[in-house]
């Protein structure tokens, strides 16, 4: 029997556009922070700064780099200034660090931030678990960061985390998260990313969310929306925000990530997954999948273990 050689297709995304979706979007790359911020490996910070210039050679162009955080809280992250200062990424690559008091805003000005997140909590329990806190301790220890940021004039990011649910809290208001929000907006926040941290949102509840928050007249271009995959819903949940007219998504590369403070929390949804469907939408991003996937697959190398992500998975299968 003489052999034959099979071709074997190796899938991409093929355009299929929805009417109603956005040309593009942006994608918020928060691999390094919340992607390593919970990994038991402490990742050299040689390694961490590979990791980013690898990703802005893939096309990423905002980036949430590391935190000004209690180093006993997030160990992970307590080479903050170095990898600041190891770091000369292109003007061009937004890049955002995280504050959550004014220590932290210090910390973050003195290595030369560019952008500052801070973040609170929709419900009590998280609040205490993550900041140590009540919702409002945690925005007022927010207010004079989101201040001193603006002054210094940097544009700073709220984060809201449990938009969907607690783990020790249970099933959460939309009007709760609502609430929240508008306090945030003013504080003078520039952006707002609504997180769903423990995963456990569906489209409905995505389009409540939204629709209460954006009611109380915030722009639905101030508002990302920041799925962890824990139910395996992130997707579906982007596809409903993209509905309302979301054009911002904080996903991590290879779907590194948890968040140590939250009881299951598992990985932000993986950026190649998120590509793989907005690729197919006809949206465009910006970054390169394949780049992408290359550089997760290195860092997963890195890190000891296989990457959670679907794509990234296939796209190492193929390449083998
Ligand atoms: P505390 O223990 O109540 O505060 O923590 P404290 O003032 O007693 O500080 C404790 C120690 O930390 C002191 O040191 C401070 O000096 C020091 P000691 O006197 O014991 O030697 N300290 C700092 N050091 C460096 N930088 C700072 C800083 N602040 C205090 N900025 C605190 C309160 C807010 C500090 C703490 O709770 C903390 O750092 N929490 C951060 C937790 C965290 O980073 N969680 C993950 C990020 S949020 C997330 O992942 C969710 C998100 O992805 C969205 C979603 O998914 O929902 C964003
Ligand atoms: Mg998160």
């Amino acid at each position: 029997m003489s052999e034959t050689v099979e071709t074997i297709w190796q899938p991409r995304p093929q355009p299929f556009p929805v009417s109603g979706m956005p040309a593009s979007v942006r994608i918020y790359e928060v691999g390094p922070r919340d992607g390593l911020q919970a990994e038991a490996t402490l990742v050299p910070v040689e390694v961490k700064a590979e990791f980013c210039r690898r990703l802005v050679d893939a096309g990423v162009s905002t980036i949430e780099l590391t935190s000004f955080v209690s180093p006993k809280w997030i160990p992970q992250l307590a080479d903050a200034e170095q990898l600041m200062t190891e770091l000369a990424l292109p003007e061009t690559v937004r890049q955002v660090v995280l504050a959550p008091n004014q220590r932290g805003l210090d910390r973050a000005l003195a290595a030369g931030a560019r952008e500052v997140a801070v973040f609170v909590s929709a419900t009590e329990t998280f609040a205490a678990k993550n900041l140590n806190s009540t919702v409002r301790g945690a925005l007022d220890a927010a207010a004079p960061v989101v201040q001193g940021a603006v002054a210094a004039g940097l544009p700073v990011r709220g984060y809201i985390s449990m938009c969907f649910g607690d783990p020790w809290e249970g099933p959460v208001a939309p009007s709760m998260v609502a609430d929240v929000a508008e306090q945030l907006v003013a504080l003078g926040v520039t952006s707002l990313s609504l997180g769903d941290t423990i995963g456990v949102a569906t489209p409905g509840h995505v389009h409540a969310v939204l629709g209460e928050v954006l009611a109380r007249g915030i722009g639905v271009d101030s508002v990302a929306m920041h799925f962890h995959d824990t139910y395996g819903q992130a997707l579906t949940n982007v596809y409903a925000s993209l509905q309302a007219g979301v054009i911002e998504f904080d996903s991590s590369a290879g779907g590194l990530g948890r968040c140590p403070y939250a009881k299951g929390a598992t990985g932000n949804l993986a950026t190649e997954d998120l590509l793989w469907m907005l690729h197919g939408l006809g949206v465009s991003t910006g970054v390169d999948l394949d780049a992408l996937a290359r550089t997760s697959s290195w860092m997963a190398a890195r890190m000891g273990n296989e990457s959670p992500s679907a794509v990234v998975t296939a796209l190492a299968a193929g390449r083998a």
